[in-house]
């Protein structure tokens, strides 16, 4: 979503200006054309060369330098896609609240027109002045995004809120305000990940080999084009995209509780979690000993969630359904089944052999109209690929009853 969006990127005097450098690097790498400008003071920090050399383009931070020949200064540098400045200092942040124009970076802001980011950063005592406070509420009400900075230990060697955040936070934040106008803003859209852990004893658990990172690559997908996501998530490593509403879970039953409170208000739900079928009859209170050779466990069936969602459907007939099919063998004719039973809208077939737990997938596409094979694909690509045919299907079917289910 990156490839070939202008980014101005303002850097201000602070000693997170290093962590610009790789947030400059990030959106590069991403396809992005980043325009560094940085505060004069800025460059006492890192050297306008370390810029240029990581985004391959001019780095400015003298207004009267570039105000010569054919280049328009910082009239052309205002037409951005997006703006951010990171870190922000609470000087810049002043000047900004109250329309000053006195270097570059301030310059350009003051004439562009583009979305703007900006991320405090500093001394807490400086964050929490009622100066600063009164500041980022003039700037908020002009509907500037602040990206509140994050608590730990700071420069200084306080601890405080004031630290600027992590390079992959900032352009995840990047990403949420580029796709604000996407193809699914408007649209809800409920999205489970992972797999889910059904207890045996209190240190032994049934699960399965699920990453998450289907379900997490669809929500960033999601958000990328505008929707407010729900993240249901069984226990991962993986961190959520910025900007999702993640609600952690770990078993089938609060999966089923979270999905069947969240459905009514979706617009589209995309059941990529690997929810455990079975859940052992009872859970033991005490740790199972080693004993006999051979040791039987009762396992009862989970909540069959888009089951569940099947016979409520009337109920939500505005509710686009998308399920999963990990299957070992005879996967098309399984998914076409699974698509049929639970009346969903769309399915995802992919072999469990190979797809569960890899960063790639090979996956086919069926709804009640057409199948499409997928060739494997990063699962961030495949996400993409997904969305597509949930757009199309948003645009074009009147939802309520599905084909394959009468
Ligand atoms: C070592 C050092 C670190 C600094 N870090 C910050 C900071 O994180 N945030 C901030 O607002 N000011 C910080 N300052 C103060 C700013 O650099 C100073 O206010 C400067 O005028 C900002 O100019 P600018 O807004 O044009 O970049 C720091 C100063 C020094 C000497």
């Amino acid at each position: 979503m990156l490839e070939s969006k202008r980014i101005l990127l303002g850097v201000c005097g602070s000693i997170a200006c290093y962590k610009a450098v790789e947030l400059a690097s990030l959106l590069t790498k991403a396809g992005a054309l980043v325009d560094v400008v940085m505060t004069p003071d800025a460059t006492r920090f890192v050297g306008p060369i370390t810029f240029q050399s990581i985004t391959h383009r001019k780095v400015r931070h003298d207004l009267y330098e570039h105000w010569q020949g054919d280049d328009l200064g910082h009239v052309s540098l205002a037409e951005a896609d997006l703006a951010i400045i990171a870190p922000a200092s609470f000087n810049t942040i002043a000047k900004l609240a109250h329309g000053f124009s006195d270097n570059l970076l301030t310059a350009t802001l003051l004439g562009s027109t583009a979305p703007l980011l900006i991320a405090p950063t500093g001394d807490r005592h400086m964050y929490a002045h009622p100066a600063t406070t009164a500041n980022l509420v003039t700037l908020r009400e002009r509907g500037i995004t602040i990206i509140e900075p994050e608590s730990g230990r700071l420069a200084s060697g306080h601890e405080g809120q004031g630290r600027l955040p992590e390079p992959a936070t900032l352009l995840g934040h990047i990403r949420l305000a580029l796709g604000r106008n996407g193809d699914l803003a408007g649209k809800r859209v409920l999205i489970t990940a992972a797999g889910t852990k059904e207890p045996l004893d209190p240190v032994r658990y049934i699960g399965n080999r699920s990453s998450g990172k289907m379900g997490f690559a669809l929500a960033q997908e999601a958000l990328d084009r505008g929707a407010s996501v729900t993240l249901i998530s069984g226990p991962t490593a993986l961190k959520p995209p910025i900007g999702a509403e993640t609600v952690w879970v770990s078993t089938a039953a609060e999966m089923a509780d979270a999905v069947l409170a969240a459905a009514p208000q979706a617009d589209v739900l995309i059941m990529a979690a690997a929810v455990a079928d079975y859940r052992p009859l009872t859970m033991s209170e005490q740790k199972i000993k080693k004993g006999e050779a051979q040791l039987t466990i009762h396992l009862a069936r989970t909540t069959d969630i888009l089951g569940a969602l099947a016979e409520r459907a009337a109920d939500m007939p505005h509710l686009l359904r998308v399920g999963f099919a990990a299957e070992t063998e005879n996967l098309l004719a399984n998914a076409a089944d699974k698509l049929h039973r639970k009346q969903l809208h769309l399915i995802v077939a992919n072999d469990a052999a190979t797809s569960i737990g890899s960063d790639d997938s090979s996956i086919t596409l069926l709804d009640a109209s057409r199948s499409e094979t997928l060739p494997i694909l990063p699962k961030a690509e495949t996400a993409g690929r997904i969305i597509d045919r949930i757009v199309a299907l948003l645009q074009g079917t009147p939802r309520g009853s599905n084909d394959n289910s009468t």
